[in-house]
């Protein structure tokens, strides 16, 4: 005899669809229309960028080009503009600031306007403009952003940065982390509807994680097998996976404002 209880739930539950993109490139076309995109480049990113906003940056403005950034810098002169970002991992000519989150510390950017172009991450921005909420995520916000999304209630699209448009283990990783974090907060008003690549995404999430006695260190750990963190090894940034697999140093949940072009940082409660 089925429950009355759980029948009036299954009645009223809401299906909303959870859909993980393993790379920009592979989004259908008019899919993000409606939705939430979470812009992630964990390896580094969108790690960067909330980094920046909880150091007191007062924007970041993403743009494509290292041409673009600095015409921008031009443009702003009314503001204290930090340039940011890289090309190969390492810092660009003429930038204050590479793509460490180690270099984005209070003393250095407390209240300026970050302009910053990265080779994946911004280019995953501009991929995700059609959702009508575009936020970023990374590990250090992860906690912030499940309760952001929770709140929604539209189509939720991860959308992976990769890696010169390859598949990157890091960021498929936290994608899975994210579909975990949403299913283990699930509502009894809520059933997420996972698409393919959230299902490898949540089993990559377990397979790394399951019976760690310090998830961050399991993160890290893996962090360090994917291209993305073999490349920051070979570039001497073998820190940097240490600091991308912290998890929730912030409530700060980066969202883009498509009117101003600037990513700004609402504290999620
Ligand atoms: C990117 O956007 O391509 C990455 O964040 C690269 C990096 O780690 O610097």
């Amino acid at each position: 005899m089925p429950d009355r209880g759980s029948h009036r739930n299954v009645m009223f539950m809401k299906t909303q669809p959870l859909h993980v993109h393993l790379l920009p490139d592979l989004i259908p076309a008019e899919t993000l229309a409606g939705g939430t995109a979470i812009v992630i480049d964990v390896l580094r990113a969108s790690t960067t960028i909330a980094t920046a906003l909880n150091s007191g940056v007062a924007s970041v403005i993403p743009c494509q080009s290292p041409e673009e950034a600095f015409a921008l810098r031009a443009e702003l002169s009314g503001e204290n503009v930090l340039l940011g970002g890289e090309r190969g991992g390492i810092r660009i000519e003429g930038f204050d600031r590479g793509n460490s989150p180690a270099e984005y510390t209070p003393e250095v950017v407390s209240g300026r306007t970050l302009v910053f172009t990265t080779t994946n991450g911004t280019r995953a921005l501009q991929f995700s403009l059609e959702a009508s909420s575009i936020l970023t995520g990374g590990f250090i916000n992860r906690a912030a952003v499940v309760r952001r999304l929770l709140r929604d209630e539209q189509p939720v699209h991860l959308v992976c940065a990769g890696t010169d448009r390859q598949v990157t283990g890091e960021d498929v990783l936290y994608a899975g982390c994210l579909v975990s974090g949403l299913q283990q907060a699930d509502s009894a008003a809520v059933q997420w509807a996972l698409n393919d690549s959230a299902q490898l995404a949540l089993r990559l999430w377990q397979s790394v994680v399951d019976g760690a006695s310090c998830m961050s260190a399991a993160i890290e750990e893996y962090l360090l097998t994917t291209q993305g963190g073999r490349n920051l090894i070979r570039i001497g940034c073998a820190d940097d996976p240490r600091l991308c697999a912290q998890l929730d140093l912030t409530d700060i949940v980066p969202e883009y404002d498509r009117d101003s072009g600037r990513i700004m940082a609402p504290r999620e409660c």
